[in-house]
């Protein structure tokens, strides 16, 4: 039996934060040592050109994200890790779904919707500020999936609606030109732990602007830790950990015990500034040596884009042969 197929990508803006890393690259990483799945990892630097129109700033985020991925110990032999524009067999497949997708499907996807909203709260045009890339993202997003006949997708909760729509445009593809695609599942880490909280104690989250970046050095890092909001309570007043950022990240790094012992602590009436001083100490143990591995990779960017070629060559060998069929089952063909 062909192994599963699970594929996940990364929009290239920004800085990567403690919550993407916990939500989402630290149990990548895990599942592509797995030995019974294939898994597609890829920057999704077409999407990026979505939210970011700074071209230096989407350059910048992909060169991070890739070395933040290298460094953090992806297994490249084993996982297929690639960037979405080195693969070109993806923006030919969006146009083929983009003309199988149904407008109206569109016209429900919540990153547009909210979007239109924005502008009607503010007495705007609806369509202000708003571009097709925006409202056709779920398409592109779809090929991304669809390319590779990926079984399950991990994503937030936020992408499950865009999974949802993969589907459904590879549904009607297949019902109209026969069975190309597998219908893509969104796999949701439902873990308590999956989403971290931010230094305000809403979800780490770009938007907020209350994320600690991953690779901050180290002072940074523990100024960074010393902000994450505490309240009143002195030392030696009881503190109750399943109200507090402090505790939830810290449970995102440490074993079960060490978490059993931090609420102990704070059930003693621990310090804040003790707690995070401790906090420090576990995420700079657990993200030293990764640190350092992805300020040598940023030293020396030619062998990030080595990398990405071998692991483009390794994507195109699925892409190349499924368009090649798409084409022929549309009746894009040579003539003869
Ligand atoms: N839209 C996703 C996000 O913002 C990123 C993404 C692009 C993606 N293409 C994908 C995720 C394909 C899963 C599969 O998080």
């Amino acid at each position: 039996m062909s192994k599963q197929r699970v594929l996940t990508g990364i929009t290239t803006t920004g800085t990567p934060h403690l919550g993407n890393y916990v939500g989402a690259i630290r149990p990548a990483i895990q599942a592509s040592q797995s030995a019974n799945v294939q898994s597609f990892y890829f920057l999704a630097d077409f999407h990026a050109l979505i939210k970011c129109q700074d071209p230096d700033l989407v350059h910048q985020s992909t060169r991070e994200i890739a070395a933040t991925w290298l460094a953090l110990g992806l297994d490249t032999d084993n996982a297929i890790f690639y960037r979405q524009s080195d693969v070109p067999e993806i923006p030919e497949l969006c146009w083929m779904l983009t003309c199988m997708a149904a407008k109206g499907l569109m016209n429900r996807a919540h990153a547009y919707k909210a979007s239109v909203d924005a502008n009607l709260a503010a007495g705007e045009d609806p369509d202000f500020g708003i571009t097709m890339g925006l409202y056709s993202y779920p398409i592109l997003m779809a090929a991304d999936i669809l390319m590779f006949n990926a079984n399950k997708v991990p994503v937030g909760r936020d992408q499950i609606q865009h999974i949802e729509m993969a589907r459904d445009i590879a549904a009607r593809f297949n019902h109209h030109y026969g069975e190309h695609f597998v219908l893509p599942e969104a796999q949701v880490d439902d873990n308590v732990n999956a989403v971290l909280q931010g230094l305000d104690g809403r979800k780490m989250s770009k938007s907020y602007g209350n994320t600690i970046p991953l690779f901050l050095p180290e002072k940074q890092l523990k100024k960074s830790i010393n902000k994450i909001l505490t309240n009143l309570l002195e030392p030696g007043q009881a503190k109750d950990p399943d109200t507090s950022p402090v505790f939830q990240i810290w449970q995102a790094f440490a074993t079960p015990e060490q978490s059993a012992q931090m609420r102990q602590q704070f059930a003693e009436g621990i310090a804040w500034g003790e707690a995070k001083r401790q906090l420090f100490e576990l995420i700079n143990g657990q993200l030293g040596e990764a640190r350092e591995k992805y300020e040598s990779l940023l030293a020396n960017p030619a062998h990030i884009e080595e990398v990405l070629q071998k692991g483009a060559a390794k994507a195109r060998a699925y892409s190349q042969p499924l368009l090649d069929k798409v084409r022929e089952a549309v009746g894009i063909r040579k003539i003869k």
